[in-house]
């Protein structure tokens, strides 16, 4: 609909150019007009709020070694609990997929000097302590990552620290 509004406005624009035709319409010219200028100014501004945007992606990307983003609300609680909240803020428990999202995750909960529990395994990466995923007792069924980095299989109902994942682009 803006689309045909501006389009019809550079149309009318073009035929009131020429000097046969110095009157003004009826109707709509000067509003149509005011549109265009409007639109062009939120297209303006669309592309500074996009590159500004990009350029706190990439400095957060340069800053962390990831482009996803680990954050912590600082709470403890069970898996859950944990991942209810990652929910609810759009995020998901965090997932590492290679070494830098690893690091990434590990300097959070280094921070806090605690430990946080991973969502899914995924498939092609991982980085289990010596000897894990253990299940020696009992119902180890959660798994979390330990400010050293390593991942070792845990009970659900340990309290760690609420960390969650976010992708951004
Ligand atoms: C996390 O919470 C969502 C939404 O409540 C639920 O659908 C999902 O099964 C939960 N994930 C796990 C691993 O419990
Ligand atoms: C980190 O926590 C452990 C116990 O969980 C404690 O022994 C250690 O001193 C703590 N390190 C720092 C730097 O606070």
């Amino acid at each position: 609909m803006l689309l045909f509004l501006a389009f019809s406005a550079l149309l009318l624009g073009t035929s009131l150019a020429s000097p046969q035709q110095q009157q003004k319409p009826e109707c709509c010219h000067e509003e149509l007009q005011s549109l265009v200028v409007k639109l062009n100014a939120l297209s303006e501004e669309v592309k500074k709020l996009n590159s500004a945007f990009y350029n706190v992606h990439r400095a957060r990307s340069f800053g962390s070694g990831s482009e996803k983003l680990f954050v912590t609300n600082g709470h403890e609680d069970n898996f859950d609990a944990a991942n209810h909240t990652c929910i609810q803020t759009r995020g998901y428990v965090p997932s590492p997929k290679n070494e830098a999202e690893n690091n990434a995750l590990v300097k959070v909960v280094q921070r806090h000097n605690k430990s946080a529990y991973l969502g899914h395994i995924p498939s092609g990466y991982s980085n289990w302590a010596p000897g894990e995923p253990s299940s020696a007792k009992g119902a180890k069924t959660c798994v979390k990552i330990d400010n050293d980095g390593k991942w070792r299989a845990t009970s659900c109902e340990e309290q760690l620290l609420i960390t969650c994942e976010f992708t951004v682009v």
